[in-house]
């Protein structure tokens, strides 16, 4: 199958070459409005056509697919043109800038019967993979919270605060291993530095309520001196904390937790801490674009959607969304 990737920057140069090297995808074109991007690839992948119009790849009906990474203000327009013309879609997270649009893709892929993609990488990774077999085999037990950081230095963006930069990921990551529906959202941040015209938040703290008592939190930040990529989830029987920056031992499963006893007739309550053994599961050394790129391929052969569809980008546009506006209010609760 053909595939046209639209958006040679820094993330699309890493989809040209995974699709490069794909065993079951051509890469027929390249495509970038600035023309020194696609100079540099046309060296690369000589056997790829280059164009810095996007129109001419939906015009071509040799195309089946096309992986958009270009800036989130312009996806929704190219992934509408492409779902129109009966391509496939692959869309860089965020899926779109508003919900309202990630909701027009779904239905033009519905219509048109072709797989809108949303690329949440971290999805992909062995670690986020063990770590859905680990909750779907009830290793945690019952969910208690998710809390997340993921701050460094940078990179500042033009377009986007942090919250669009960092948040995706780990709010991709929620959606994927918990699942669960968030009723209501409050986020604060900050624009530390100005910089330009426009006030970006380069920090932010995000927490996102669900109905049964639990929670979710998020912290992202773009001026932090060093580089932390950390999840831990809270379960009732044990917790695993998953630290992105290890090389050897991303995972680790604590068989801790407490456990509470009301004695009613004394009046009393007992809290028993359990701190027990911990280990660290194996997790395989594989490229999760290269795994993504296999999935897309296998679901856009079967016709069936990826794990991380529409729905999957839409969950986390709701989110993004939801997340500004408070901000915007100083930390309002924002019910979904
Ligand atoms: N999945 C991930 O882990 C991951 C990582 C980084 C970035 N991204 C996403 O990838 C997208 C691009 O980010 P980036 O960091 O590569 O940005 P970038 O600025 O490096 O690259 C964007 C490219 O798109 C080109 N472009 C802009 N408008 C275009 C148009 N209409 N037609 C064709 N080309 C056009 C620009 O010339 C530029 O080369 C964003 O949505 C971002 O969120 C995803």
């Amino acid at each position: 199958m053909k595939i046209a990737v639209i958006g040679c920057g820094y993330w699309g140069n890493h989809l040209l070459r995974n699709f490069y090297q794909s065993k079951d995808w051509e890469l027929a074109y390249a495509c970038d409005t600035d023309q020194k991007q696609l100079d540099k690839f046309a060296v690369m992948y000589p056997e790829a056509k280059t164009t810095t119009d996007y129109a001419e790849i939906m015009a071509d009906n040799s195309v089946d697919a096309v992986a958009i990474a270009t800036p989130v203000h312009t996806h929704y327009d190219i992934a509408l043109a492409a779902l129109e013309a009966g391509k496939h879609a692959w869309v860089e997270k965020p899926l779109t800038d508003s919900s309202a649009s990630a909701r027009k893709l779904i239905e033009a892929a519905e219509k048109n019967n072709v797989q809108l993609h949303v690329d949440h990488t971290y999805i992909y990774t062995p670690a986020v993979q063990k770590i859905k077999d680990l909750i779907d085999n009830d290793e945690l037990g019952d969910f208690r919270y998710f809390d997340s950081i993921r701050v460094n230095l940078g990179l500042f963006q033009h377009d986007i605060n942090v919250v669009w930069d960092l948040a995706p990921h780990d709010f991709s990551i929620l959606h994927y291993c918990i699942g669960k529906k968030p009723i209501a959202v409050n986020a604060t941040g900050k624009a530390l530095e100005k910089y330009g015209t426009k006030e970006i938040e380069s920090i932010a703290y995000i927490t996102v309520h669900f109905e049964d008592n639990t929670m979710a939190h998020f912290n992202v930040n773009w001026m932090s001196p060093v580089k932390i990529r950390q999840i831990i989830v809270g379960g009732s029987k044990k917790m695993l904390v998953f630290n992105d920056m290890s090389t050897d031992e991303k995972l680790k499963i604590y068989d801790s937790g407490v456990s509470i006893q009301n004695r009613e007739e004394i009046y009393d309550t007992l809290i028993q801490y359990r701190t027990g053994d911990m280990y660290s599961p194996r997790v395989e050394n594989k490229e999760a674009l290269k795994t993504e790129v296999e999935h897309f391929y296998e679901c856009v052969k079967a016709g069936k959607a990826t794990i991380t569809d529409g729905t999957s980008g839409l969950y986390v546009v709701q989110l993004l969304e939801a997340a500004e506006i408070s901000i915007k209010n100083n930390g309002k609760l924002v019910e979904l």
